[in-house]
């Protein structure tokens, strides 16, 4: 698992712990997946490239840096929306590209329905965005698409994932290292990761 990262932080395992909980109402749930997004970026962005800057001060002038790499984000509609306003919190620049996929229920495979990237990739590195990593069929078909467009550096953000998922996403696209919150038991005969904290687009907009 040498490019997965697994958050190890406290306060993502403490959030995520609130999360899962079957209680917690849309309101909070949309607020912790904001939160754990960010906390998860900051981890994912550790080795940004950056530029040296001078800056001045009100007592003198300092060395700095600036980012040097423009980021763009790619939430999977729809559960990967609610970690946009997380990451911008951090990365406000962010161009935002939405890719629509929703899994087939029967096959589990994605199916695609929104695609508006432009004709040539604007960005350096995108961050795909999805709360769920489950059988990995809508995050491999994301990356299939962002390498097609002709993006080179892609991480996968995610807040939980099944083993299943990180398996599928490796072999598919080895090069895309994959941030998540926490790596659960298994996948159940649905396709759900268990013990994992159910539908995760469900329970952020309050349709389930
Ligand atoms: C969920 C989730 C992922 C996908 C993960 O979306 O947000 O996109 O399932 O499953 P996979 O790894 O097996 O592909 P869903 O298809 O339920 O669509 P929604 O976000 O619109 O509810
Ligand atoms: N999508 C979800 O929202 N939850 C799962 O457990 C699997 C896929």
């Amino acid at each position: 698992m040498s490019n997965v990262y697994p958050s190890s932080h406290p306060l993502v395992g403490h959030k995520l712990t609130k999360l899962r909980d079957s209680a917690t109402k849309p309101k909070k749930f949309r607020e912790l997946v904001r939160e754990i997004a960010a906390l998860l970026t900051y981890e994912a962005t550790l080795d940004l490239k950056t530029l040296p800057k001078m800056v001045e001060t009100p007592m003198g002038t300092a060395e700095g840096i600036e980012l040097a790499e423009r980021v763009g984000l790619v939430p999977i509609l729809r559960a990967g929306l609610g970690m946009v306003e997380g990451v911008w919190e951090l990365i406000p620049n962010a161009e935002v590209w939405h890719i629509g996929l929703y899994r087939d229920e029967e096959t589990l495979q994605p199916v695609e329905y929104y695609n508006k990237l432009p004709v040539a990739p604007t960005v350096d590195v995108c961050l795909v965005l999805d709360p769920m990593l489950a059988t990995g069929g809508s995050a491999v078909a994301t990356v299939d698409i962002l390498k097609r467009w002709g993006a080179r550096r892609i991480k996968f953000v995610g807040i939980l994932a099944a083993p299943e998922g990180i398996a599928a996403l490796q072999e598919a696209h080895p090069d895309v290292n994959i941030h998540i919150g926490a790596v659960d038991s298994h996948l159940n005969d649905i396709g759900y990761i268990v013990p994992g904290l159910g539908d995760a687009g469900d329970r952020q907009f309050g349709t389930g």
